[in-house]
């Protein structure tokens, strides 16, 4: 497992870097990724001191195994270059970059994360009409920059499309998949878009299976009580698991030596399938050496 690109993402909560009862109950929450928001959730007057608390907060430490982004604001805005320097300065984890439209823009926020340490990865948000049209060139990028994982931006995405955002997300389903095809031929993790249904547990749920079904590592959430549904969801479940060691155990099996295609429980299991058992098992350690 490479650790940038394949640890538990299950559940990315975001907060306002604005609210500090916020950023002080992220530190006791069970999600795996906390990003102290800069962007969508601050309103312009609170910019400046939503940066400041942000990067006092990562300063501050105390996040124990939750890895910590910083979303910025566009480099575009007139807040994105000082929100760039202060994130590049920090100990940061990540730098989560909006509305990128095309591979040029990649180049663009690596050449300001120039003077970060090496291991400051650079995420992207996909939400952009122009994004989800330019998908594998945004993807290949990350051979050239810090480039390591995508967030969808749905909400960003409806209203440049202006299409609906229902609970199906039917508009968008060509996107999401299309996105995890790209992220995955380049390497890159990819987290699903917001559910701002937050008090309606049930819709949240099914949107976090659509988005497992679809290939996702995990889903970015608004509110702390999606964190259990979603971890529920995209954490290994006792049947994958079984079904993982029986596949493990039946490769090393004498009388399986030098095949590549066997039955196990009845179904016909390739190499490929291996290497998926070995995956969930090495998933599923992390999430238990994590304690979440
Ligand atoms: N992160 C950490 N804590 C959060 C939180 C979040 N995203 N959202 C709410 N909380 C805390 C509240 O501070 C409150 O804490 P308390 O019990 O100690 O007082 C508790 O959880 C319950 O909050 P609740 O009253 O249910 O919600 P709210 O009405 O205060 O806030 C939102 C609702 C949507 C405004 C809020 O959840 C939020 O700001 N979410 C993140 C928005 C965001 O970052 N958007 C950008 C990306 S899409
Ligand atoms: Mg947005």
């Amino acid at each position: 497992m490479t650790s940038a690109t394949d640890r538990p993402r299950r559940s990315a909560l975001y907060l306002p870097a604005s609210n500090a009862k916020a950023i002080a109950k992220a530190r006791t929450l069970p999600c795996d990724v906390v990003i102290l928001d800069l962007e969508d959730a601050v309103a312009p007057e609170a910019k400046a001191e939503a940066r400041a608390a942000a990067v006092a907060a990562v300063e501050e430490g105390g996040f124990g195994h939750r890895e910590v982004a910083i979303r910025t604001n566009s480099l575009d805005t007139e807040w994105g270059a000082a929100d760039l320097a202060a994130a590049a300065a920090s100990r940061v984890d990540a730098v989560l970059v909006p509305k990128v439209n095309g591979p040029g823009d990649l180049d663009r926020y690596e050449d300001a994360l120039a003077s970060a340490p090496p291991s400051l990865q650079l995420w992207a948000m996909i939400e952009t009409c122009a994004s989800v049209l330019a998908l594998e060139p945004i993807a290949a990028r990350a051979s050239s920059t810090r480039l390591s994982l995508w967030i969808m931006g749905t909400n960003d995405l409806a209203k440049e499309m202006r299409a609906q955002l229902t609970p199906e997300r039917t508009p968008f389903l060509p996107f999401l998949s299309q996105a995890v095809a790209a992220a995955r031929m380049h390497g890159l993790a990819i987290l699903d878009g917001v559910c701002n249904e937050f008090r309606d547990l049930d819709v949240f749920a099914s949107e976090a299976r659509q988005g497992l079904l679809f290939g996702f590592d995990g889903k970015s959430l608004i509110h702390p009580a999606q964190i259990e549904p979603c971890n529920a969801t995209f954490s290994p479940s006792e049947a994958d698991l079984a079904w993982a060691c029986a596949v493990i155990a039946a490769f090393a099996a004498p009388e399986n030596e030098g095949k590549g295609a066997i039955q196990v429980n009845g179904k016909m299991t390739e190499l490929l399938h291996l290497d998926q058992a070995r995956r969930l098992v090495a998933m599923a350690e992390q999430i238990a050496a994590s304690g979440r």
